[in-house]
């Protein structure tokens, strides 16, 4: 008889951290290009606050024209192979964090990235992530959220009463999970985040979206 599959996103990701990357994204290379460039002119010369930065991809890509990098995550394993990956930047800053507590970073970042998280998080705690998020960045700082569209979307197994979809993924060691993917379409993303930040954009490709705005003066999501 299968075991049930356990349902904590950390620990999911802490068992996956020596594979993260084994995943063939050879088909989203265009996409990620475009990204990247996007990412390039909205960030180029900030300090940027990383949230689960897992294995450092984007740390890696922004660190180029990035003033200085803070990256969390709540992994040691992702974090573990970040800095190797990194050990020879001095602009990179790793540190092991919880993304909804943190209140011990220093405020005043002037950006701020969340790739491939916000698809994870239970919809109920997105406010309260946001309210924690912009605390730790200026006024006007850029925040920058990348995510999954419906092309990526593997099977959803279940949906929960806060209309969170989960998925299950199954590690090469046999373990299960099931964890939670929100998948967001451009009016998702308007709904929850027009009255958080101004000067709202989302850039909608093929498998990918990217979300960008401002914190404002007085966080709405305060
Ligand atoms: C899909 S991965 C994204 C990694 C990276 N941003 C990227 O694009 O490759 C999700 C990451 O969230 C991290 N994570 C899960 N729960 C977390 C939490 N509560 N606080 C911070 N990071 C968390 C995992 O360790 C994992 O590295």
């Amino acid at each position: 008889m299968e075991t049930p599959a356990k349902r904590n996103i950390a620990e999911y990701y802490c068992a996956r951290a020596h594979c993260y990357e084994d995943r063939d994204i050879s088909m989203r290379r265009m996409d990620i290009e475009k990204l990247q460039e996007i990412c390039r002119k909205l960030i180029c010369g900030k300090n940027i606050l990383e949230i689960a930065c897992g294995t450092g991809i984007w740390t890696e890509y922004t660190a180029n024209f990035a003033k200085s990098i803070t990256a969390i995550d709540i992994n040691s394993s992702m974090l573990q192979v970040a800095s190797s990956r990194l050990a020879k930047l001095d602009n990179v800053t790793f540190s092991q964090m919880d993304a909804f507590d943190l209140s011990t970073l220093r405020n005043g970042f002037s950006a701020g990235l969340a790739g491939w998280w916000i698809s994870h998080v239970d919809k109920a705690r997105i406010r309260s992530f946001l309210e924690g998020f912009h605390r730790a960045l200026v006024p006007g700082a850029v925040v920058i959220i990348m995510d999954d569209t419906q092309e990526t979307l593997d099977d959803i197994s279940f949906i929960d009463g806060n209309q969170n979809s989960y998925t299950i993924r199954t590690l090469k060691d046999g373990q299960r999970y099931e964890i939670i993917k929100n998948i967001f379409d451009e009016n998702d993303i308007q709904e929850l985040f027009s009255d958080v930040g101004c000067n709202i954009k989302v850039y909608t490709l093929k498998y990918h979206w990217l979300l960008t705005y401002q914190v404002p003066p007085q966080s709405t999501a305060q």
